[in-house]
């Protein structure tokens, strides 16, 4: 085969291979080197022009540069091509729906919290704050926990010092407000309390409280009542029902517990899980302010009396959304969390 066919031979699998050649950018370039390189086989034919006779050496350049315009206009088509299809990929086309940001969503404990705050601000109760690192002095000794005496030891308490504590409910806020504001005082005060407690399903060693505290002149135990059935009914329903049972606080003197109605049996209590048979769930503690703490605050009991009740944010919160262990609202999983996204 002389120099002639060896180029025609040439020509002809360039033909096939570009017949076959992907729009691609680094087969085009691939295929450019190989036929256009410095070592490329145009330019090894052109080398070889020494050895072709005299009298065929300008029929060789005429084939050899018809090969290389043809080679040289196919590579410039595929790269227009490969340019093409580039922009086509690059095309945005803004009447596409978007696609949606991952959202976050508020947690239920806040939208419970923000929901009983929402409802007290509309009857004129304002917010107050307190340390979640307390003393002795105000998570026990001013709300009338006598030193030694055993309702110490029903708050679980966990100590930082001998007399600083995490505080155990947010009632040390009563007494923190009474120090700095003269009745009449109308406050709800939501925080964090710790309590060092085995932990289950309806226990942790952290929750949250609300507490209300309302001090006037003649404030009375009925008027507690109508606060809280105000509440929950606004928060649980309109034939949500409601019962006081005695109870004992230190700092309230008569103190009762309130139950509702179980939303889930209607109150009747059969066969349900929620209420386990009793028709009624817990949901606060509450009393009249003991004479004792109004005085530790220099408040007159001769001349004010007032009501003060607390309330535990994650078991209203599980009444209400449903939620069967409490450890759920602090396990941060996002497959619990994204359900409450519609809240
Ligand atoms: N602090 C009490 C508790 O943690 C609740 C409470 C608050 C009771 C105010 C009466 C009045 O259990």
């Amino acid at each position: 085969m002389d120099i002639f066919d060896e180029v025609k031979d040439s020509k002809q699998k360039f033909q096939e291979e570009l017949s076959e050649l992907p729009i691609d950018e680094k087969a085009i370039e691939d295929f450019r080197i190989k036929y256009l390189g410095k070592k490329g086989i145009i330019k090894h034919y052109f080398n070889q022009f020494g050895k072709v006779p005299n009298d065929r050496k300008k029929e060789f350049g005429k084939l050899m540069n018809s090969f290389k315009q043809e080679v040289t206009q196919a590579v410039e088509s595929l790269e227009q091509k490969l340019n093409e299809k580039q922009k086509k990929q690059e095309f945005f086309d803004y009447t596409l729906p978007g696609t949606r940001p991952v959202e976050g969503s508020i947690h239920p404990l806040s939208k419970t919290m923000d929901d009983i705050l929402n409802i007290f601000k509309d009857i004129g109760f304002s917010t107050e704050l307190g340390p979640e690192v307390e003393t002795d002095y105000y998570n026990f000794q001013a709300l009338n926990f006598p030193e030694n005496h055993p309702a110490r030891d029903t708050q679980d308490t966990f100590f930082v010092e001998d007399d600083v504590v995490l505080r155990t409910h947010t009632s040390p806020i009563q007494v923190r407000t009474m120090e700095k504001q003269k009745p009449p005082i109308r406050i709800l005060a939501p925080g964090r309390t710790f309590r060092n407690e085995a932990i289950d399903a309806s226990h942790y060693c952290t929750f949250h409280q609300i507490e209300g505290l309302y001090i006037d002149k003649d404030v009375t135990f009925s008027e507690l009542k109508t606060t809280l059935y105000l509440f929950v009914k606004k928060y649980f329903g309109e034939e949500i029902d409601l019962r006081f049972r005695p109870s004992f606080f230190p700092f309230t003197e008569p103190s009762a517990e309130v139950d509702i109605s179980c939303f889930k049996c209607g109150g009747n209590g059969e066969q349900c899980s929620l209420c386990k048979g009793s028709g009624w769930l817990e949901i606060l503690g509450c009393g009249m302010v003991d004479p004792n703490v109004l005085s530790a605050s220099d408040i007159d009991p001769e001349k004010y009396t007032g009501y003060a009740f607390g309330m535990g944010i994650e078991r209203i919160a599980m009444l209400k959304y449903g939620i069967d262990d409490i450890r759920l609202l602090y396990g941060s999983d996002k497959r619990f969390l994204k359900q409450f996204k519609q809240l």
